[in-house]
């Protein structure tokens, strides 16, 4: 459903990825791993528009380009993007954050059948729907940031770093509700630190590496490869 060619882009200076290519396919979830500064939100950020993209570069999303789209119809279209660092609003409730999630939907049906789908989905948000987000733990204030891009039922969830500050008690369970949100039809495009973890639950994984792609192959693959073990797993080869 997402296919990414020859993507290359930067914020105006220097150019940061270069010829990135990646596919995500209906309902997969696909993790990028790679080092600090490889260039792994810069793909998220180019992909939700947020990049200065080079000619050539191509991001289909079905049939349609992506490329010179406003986030807004990026979101219009299918796509909802968590970045780094959840960017939840602190002082409004849960209920509110989740509000502020559906401002493209006019229709306030829709808004509260997708309202009790997050519900659902995040009964501990449901109970704590009227307390600040700055009040709730790490986890719950993750929940937060996925309830809010769920409020738009995409057809692709990108996350940057969803279990970054976790503990990995809390990450187990964000993976977890992943799959259940893959589950109920929503592709999965994330960026992870955790890459064992991630990997685990991934479909495909690709690795990137100063700004270009490096290696990629299923999850399952990508645990078994010595590459990938001494570079991100923190396992020695051999072992
Ligand atoms: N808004 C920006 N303006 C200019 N340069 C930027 C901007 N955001 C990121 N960069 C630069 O782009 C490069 C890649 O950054 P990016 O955030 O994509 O890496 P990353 O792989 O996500 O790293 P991390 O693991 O640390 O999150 C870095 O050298 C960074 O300094
Ligand atoms: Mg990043």
């Amino acid at each position: 459903m997402l296919t990414i060619k020859n993507l290359s882009a930067g914020y105006g200076g220097p150019i940061i990825i270069h010829d990135v290519a990646l596919e995500v396919g209906e309902g997969q979830i696909v993790t990028i791993i790679g080092p600090n500064g490889a260039g792994k939100s810069t793909v998220l950020r180019s992909i939700f528009g947020l990049t200065q993209i080079e000619k050539g570069s191509s991001i289909f999303f079905h049939q349609n380009n992506l490329i010179g789209l406003p986030t807004s119809e990026t979101a219009e279209r299918g796509i909802c993007y968590v970045p780094q660092g959840r960017s939840i609003f602190p002082t409004m409730s849960v209920e509110e954050n989740l509000e502020m999630g559906a401002y493209i939907r006019k229709n306030k049906e829709e808004i509260r059948e997708n309202m009790e789908y997050v519900y659902e989905k995040f009964p501990r948000l449901y109970e704590r729907r009227h307390q600040k987000t700055k009040t709730l733990s790490g986890g719950e204030q993750q929940m937060v940031a996925f309830g809010r891009a769920l409020m738009l039922k995409p057809e692709l969830l990108l996350l940057d770093e969803p279990s970054i500050g976790l503990a990995p008690k809390v990450v187990a369970d964000i993976f977890e509700k992943l799959l259940e949100i893959r589950k109920d039809g929503t592709a999965i495009l994330m960026v992870e630190q955790n890459a064992h973890m991630a990997l685990e639950i991934s479909d495909v994984g690709y690795v990137l590496e100063l700004g270009r792609n490096k290696l990629h192959g299923p999850g399952k693959e990508l645990l078994q490869d010595d590459r990938i073990a001494e570079a991100y797993l923190g396992k020695i080869s051999g072992k």
